[in-house]
C-alpha cells in the first residue's frame, strides 16, 4: 500500500487507476484506526476495484475545549492496519493542504436543519467542520463510492444531505456498528477510560437495547426517554441526551409513531464522551 502526502501525487495515482476503467471506493478517518474502521474498508473493497483511505485529525471538527491536541495520532500503525485489509492508496495530508488559507478562514459547508439537533446543539460548528473536510476530501479524491460507520449516526445523515444537495457524483454507503462482545461500540475514545469506566460503558448500548423493546411495547416516547437517562445517571454517566428520532430526519416522532425510529445516546465517564445509537428495524 502507498501512502502519499500531497494533491498532486494523490491524482496522478487516481488518474491511472481511471484511465484503466476501475472505480474508486473511499474510507475518510481521522485515524487510530480499529476494527470499527477496517471493516468500512472491507465493505469498500467488496464494492469498488481501488480502496482509498484518508488519515487526517480535521482541526475544524474539534470544539476548543475538545481533545483535538490529545487526540490520538498512530499513522504508522494505520499504514500496518490498511495494507493488511488490501487498502490500495492512503491519503495522509498535513492541514494546508486541506486549509490552504488556514483552518479558520476557509469556505465553510454548513447543512441546516439536521445539524441543529443532539450532537450539533452539544458541539456547535462540529457538523460544519465534518461537513467542510468531506466535501475537500471528495473533491481530491473523486470516488465512485464512500463508506461512513452508522456510529456516528447523525454525521452519516449529514452527509447524505449533503452530498445530495450539493449534487457530489459519490455514493454514501453506511456500514453496521462494529462492538466490543460486552456491546460498547468500537471508537478511538475507548483508550482514555478508567478500568472503572470502561466497565461501565457497555451500559450504554444495553439501555439503547431497552430504549427499542420499551418503544415496541408501545411506552410513550419521552417516557422512555427519561428512564434512559435517569438510568444512566444514576449509574454514573454524565448524560448529554437519551432520545428516541426519526431515521429519515432525526426529528422528534409523532405520539405512537412506531416504524423508522432510532434511539441515540451521548453521555460522558469522567472527560470522555461516548456515542451510541441503535437504528431499530
Ligand atoms: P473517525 O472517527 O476516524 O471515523 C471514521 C469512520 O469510521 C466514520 O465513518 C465512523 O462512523 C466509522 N466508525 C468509527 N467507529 C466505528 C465502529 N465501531 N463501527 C463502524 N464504523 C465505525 O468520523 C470521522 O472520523 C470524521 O468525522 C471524518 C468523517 C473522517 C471527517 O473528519
Amino acid at each position: 500500500m502507498q501512502t502519499v502526502q500531497d494533491a498532486a501525487a494523490l491524482r496522478a495515482v487516481i488518474r491511472g487507476w481511471r484511465g484503466q476503467g476501475q472505480t474508486v471506493g473511499f474510507v475518510p478517518t481521522m485515524g487510530n484506526l480499529h476494527a470499527g474502521h477496517h471493516s468500512l474498508i472491507k465493505l469498500a473493497r467488496a464494492r469498488a476495484d481501488r480502496v482509498v483511505a484518508s488519515v487526517f485529525v480535521n482541526p475544524t471538527q474539534f470544539g476548543p475545549n475538545e481533545d483535538f491536541e490529545r487526540y490520538p495520532r498512530t499513522l504508522v500503525q494505520d499504514q500496518v492496519g490498511l495494507a493488511e485489509h488490501d487498502c490500495d492508496l492512503l491519503f495522509a495530508p498535513d492541514v494546508t493542504t486541506l486549509y490552504p488559507f488556514g483552518a479558520a478562514s476557509s469556505v465553510s459547508i454548513h447543512v441546516p436543519q439536521l445539524t441543529e439537533t443532539l450532537e450539533g446543539a452539544y458541539r456547535p460548528g462540529h457538523f460544519d467542520g465534518v461537513a467542510t473536510v468531506v466535501c475537500k476530501l471528495f473533491n481530491l479524491v473523486q470516488p465512485d463510492l464512500a463508506v461512513f460507520g452508522q456510529k456516528d449516526f447523525q454525521q452519516l445523515k449529514v452527509i447524505e444531505r449533503m452530498v445530495r444537495d450539493l449534487s457530489l457524483p459519490v455514493k454514501i454507503m453506511a456500514a453496521p456498528t462494529l462492538r466490543a462482545e460486552d456491546g460498547l461500540a468500537l471508537s478511538s475514545r475507548n483508550q482514555y477510560l478508567s478500568a472503572e469506566h470502561r466497565a461501565l460503558a457497555p451500559q450504554i448500548h444495553a439501555t439503547l437495547l431497552q430504549m427499542r423493546e420499551l418503544i415496541a411495547k408501545g411506552h410513550a416516547r419521552t417516557v422512555v426517554e427519561q428512564a434512559a437517562a435517569s438510568k444512566l445517571a444514576r449509574a454514573g454517566f454524565e448524560v448529554d441526551y437519551a432520545a428516541i428520532r426519526r431515521i429519515e430526519d432525526l426529528a422528534e416522532p409523532a405520539d405512537g409513531e412506531q416504524e423508522g425510529l432510532v434511539a441515540l445516546i451521548a453521555a460522558r465517564l469522567g472527560t470522555t464522551r461516548l456515542i451510541d445509537n441503535l437504528p431499530f428495524d
